[in-house]
């Protein structure tokens, strides 16, 4: 094989969240574990990506008792009981014994139902029902797929949808790329809307009518829309009206809706922008909106409880038809079953200790302290940056980052020209090397023409945080002295 006889999609594929500034941030890694005094800073800092654990979030003690139990099945044998019991709580003995037991294997080393276990299924439904409200009924079990994370749940929705290569799903720009680099893979097209910048990236019917009328004047067949709420990297918080709005608007246009959830946790000030899933304002909207599709995602990667590395997420279907739902459950087959210790890690997420469980104070105190923080941390990090010459910075309603919008002088945008970089990139990359701090360039997420910008996580250790800004703050001024206009 060699490049030019590759499948020629898989070449145009971005990613740049793990593109040129993460692999040479990893370089200087290694560099630095060679030689501690190679760079003017002691360690990379991964802000490149919202990968909370990485940079040292504590898992949840209880989900992690839960699956060292399930791991490794002997604790819970007979003769080594007492044992156990004195090492791990009575509620994750019983969790892990029970979750063994639904799934019909004596051990998480085999495969499961090809839409996960029943058993969390259901839970996930419960959960579902929770969360939106009595209101509504509990989803069917049979409606929810467990996937390997929220990304294989979109990839099976987006390769569903890409029929032939004029096939267009709409897409937010600024976007998380997945949406595009699957695009891009499957030969569909990105029809984009722009999120607006000055109402706190909210989305606008207006542009997703202009935006829909002109891709559909060129020929393209668009089939769905994208929504990433809360978003990312723009962390708004969509409101209950603009939820009605995009609903409408798909119905419309008899576009499918895919409402990417997985930052429904993080949402830093639920009194004034609470998070609403499109399922419960769908249902809400009655029997007229009875024939919207709607796909949703969520993840065990976020929140508070950052188990990127489980690789657990649910895709849950709303409204649609049982032959594309055989045909779902067909191509799930096809790649046998979602990875089952994330699938363990959605019973958790979906269902944690509760008040009166012997574990609830301590889940209560560990998800508290992470969120609380995480709340503090978003506002330090935006403050930092609208304290910043040429800098203003929206402040995240919600998910785990801030995106910085950033007026560079001419100076440095012709010095970014001559090393044959966009300005963002130029920055970010001097950035890497100033400071060891790793942010993504915005174009790498999309933007509007001549506006700039980054994405930093605000997921660094909070007693690091002062250093952390420190560092940003140093690097910021130097670059505008440096590149200063005459
Ligand atoms: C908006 C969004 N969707 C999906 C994902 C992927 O999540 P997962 O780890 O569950 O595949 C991410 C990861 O950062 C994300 O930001």
């Amino acid at each position: 094989m060699h490049l030019s006889s590759l499948n020629p999609r898989i070449e145009k594929v971005q990613y740049a969240v793990r593109g040129e500034l993460a692999v040479r941030s990893e370089a200087i890694a290694e560099d630095i574990k060679k030689d501690a005094n190679s760079h003017p800073f002691s360690a990379v800092v991964a802000c490149n990506i919202g990968n909370p654990q990485q940079l040292n979030q504590k898992p949840i003690t209880f989900f992690r008792q839960v699956a060292a139990l399930t791991e490794y099945p002997d604790l819970l044998a007979p003769e080594n009981r007492p044992t156990t019991s004195k090492l791990f709580p009575e509620d994750a003995i019983t969790r892990a014994e029970t979750l063994l037991r639904d799934m019909g294997a004596p051990s998480i080393g085999a495969y499961t139902h090809s839409q996960g276990i029943l058993s969390i299924r259901r839970t996930v439904a419960d959960f579902i029902r929770r969360r939106d409200g009595d209101a509504f009924p509990t989803p069917d079990p049979n409606n929810i797929f467990l996937t390997t994370g929220a990304s294989s749940g979109v990839q099976t929705v987006l390769g569903f949808l890409i029929g032939h290569p004029d096939v267009g799903v709409m897409i937010p720009i600024p976007q998380y790329p997945l949406y595009s680099a699957t695009l891009s893979l499957y030969g569909g097209k990105g029809v984009p809307y722009f999120l607006n910048e000055k109402e706190d990236w909210g989305m606008s019917v207006v542009e997703l009518t202009e935006s829909i009328a002109a891709a559909r004047a060129k020929g393209t067949d668009v089939r769905a829309l994208v929504v990433i709420n809360p978003g990312n990297p723009t962390g708004q918080c969509l409101s209950r009206e603009n939820m009605q709005e995009i609903i409408r608007f798909c119905h419309d246009e008899r576009l499918v809706l895919l409402a990417d959830e997985v930052y429904q946790v993080n949402v830093y000030d639920p009194d004034q922008k609470p998070f609403h899933s499109f399922r419960k304002i769908l249902l809400e909207m009655g029997e007229e909106f009875s024939d919207l599709e709607l796909f949703s995602f969520h993840s065990t990667s976020k929140g508070v409880v950052g188990e990127c590395g489980r690789r657990g997420g649910y895709l849950e279907c709303t409204h649609i038809d049982s032959q594309v739902m055989a045909q779902l459950y067909k191509i799930s087959s096809v790649s046998l079953c979602p990875n089952v210790p994330g699938q363990l890690m959605v019973d958790l997420m979906t269902n944690p200790p509760r008040p009166g469980d012997v574990s609830y104070p301590q889940y209560e105190k560990e998800t508290k302290g992470i969120f609380d923080s995480l709340k503090r941390r978003s506002t330090m990090l935006s403050d930092a940056f609208n304290n910043m010459e040429g800098v203003t910075c929206n402040p995240a309603e919600g998910a785990m980052y801030v995106f910085p919008r950033i007026c560079f002088p001419k100076k440095a945008i012709k010095a970014a020209e001559e090393a044959g970089k966009l300005p963002d990139e130029f920055y970010a990359l001097a950035m890497l090397d100033a400071t060891g701090v790793c942010v993504i360039p915005g174009s790498g997420f999309g933007q509007e023409k001549g506006t700039w910008h980054v994405r930093s996580t605000f997921l660094p250790r909070e007693e690091l945080f002062d250093d952390f800004i420190d560092g940003l703050r140093n690097f910021h001024q130097e670059f505008m002295a440096k590149y200063k206009d005459e």
